[in-house]
């Protein structure tokens, strides 16, 4: 079943990240973010950010500014949390910090928990189940990856379980994932970007700056134009409602690359650019 199919409509263009927003201020910056016109919007237990969440929805939706169900709210299922019962138990712990009836959608963070190099498959196949049950009980749209590459989602849907709606990837110009793209596209999973300013370095990235300043382009509306060439919806973090408002404005109105300019922007890629977390290492070796 498509990512369509699940959530009953497709993705908006951007969604706004939460992690490492001033925690002081997260309620008042997301609050200002669905007041701009953001939709989707991204968090997680590890982020601490789902309680701001929550309150911020339900001040927006309080204030007539969008209703409950014009908004998608993502959070993620934590790598110690994998397992059938253990998935139930988070998701529950999820909704009470978030205070609403439903999640839209839920994401598995990581394919490989720190020393489940051995039994990560079945634990994926295990906590996936709980992940389908969620849904068929209405209390999630739609079930979703994080950092899954082809063969972790190959393992997940062998037994003909339902194809993840989502699956959410590090992509950014450094970093291009050009194979999991491809894949994900083959198997109607929609694709977003986390870090797509590779958390702040591209704005600094001189080769980057000048590629963007050539097509008359700022670095982010060329990070937003190759977002929607490739058919991904960038997760955007900022603590600025200058940037939270100029980045839902221009991925919006961002066109599309041309063929010709897509294959230039192949020259950013370089595998070894990802950020490096201990859960990528693992990852990439299974
Ligand atoms: N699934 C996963 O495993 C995973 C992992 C990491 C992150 N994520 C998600 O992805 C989200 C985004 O990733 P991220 O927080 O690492 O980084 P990011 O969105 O790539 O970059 C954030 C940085 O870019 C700056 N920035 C944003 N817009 C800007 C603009 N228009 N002009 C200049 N600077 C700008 C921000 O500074 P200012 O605050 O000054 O604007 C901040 O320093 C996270 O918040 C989280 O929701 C998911």
């Amino acid at each position: 079943m498509s990512y369509i199919a699940q959530l009953n409509r497709g993705l908006p263009e951007i969604g706004l990240g939460t992690a490492n927003l001033v925690e002081d201020r997260a309620t008042e910056l997301i609050e200002f973010a669905i007041k701009t016109g953001y939709r989707l919007i991204d968090t997680a237990p590890v982020y601490g950010s789902e309680k701001a969440v929550g309150l911020a929805v339900k001040k927006a939706s309080g204030g007539g500014y969008c209703r409950r169900e014009d908004l998608l709210i993502e959070t993620k299922l934590s790598n110690e949390d994998q397992g059938y019962y253990s998935t139930l138990k988070a998701f529950d712990r999820s909704l009470n910090e978030l205070q609403l009836d439903y999640i839209d959608i839920y994401l598995i963070h990581w394919p490989i928990p720190k020393d489940r190099q051995s039994d990560y498959k079945e634990l994926n196949r295990q906590t996936w189940a709980a992940m389908q049950e969620l849904r068929e009980k209405g209390l999630v749209k739609a079930i979703g990856v994080c950092n899954f590459l082809p063969r972790h989602i190959e393992n997940l849907i062998s037994d003909g379980a339902t194809v993840p709606a989502i699956n959410q990837l590090e992509l950014h110009p450094e970093y291009q994932e050009s194979e999991g793209i491809s894949y994900c596209r083959e198997k109607g999973i929609q694709v977003e970007a986390w870090s797509p300013f590779r958390n702040g370095k591209t704005f600094s990235n001189e080769q980057i700056k000048d590629f963007s300043s050539k097509l008359s382009l700022s670095v982010s509306e060329l990070v937003y134009a190759w977002n929607k060439s490739v058919g991904s919806v960038p997760i955007v973090k900022s603590n600025s409602k200058e940037h939270i408002k100029s980045n839902f404005e221009q991925c919006v109105s961002a066109k599309l690359l041309s063929a010709e300019q897509l294959e230039e922007f192949k020259v950013f890629d370089d595998p070894e650019a990802h950020m490096g977390y201990w859960n990528y290492k693992r990852q990439l070796a299974y």
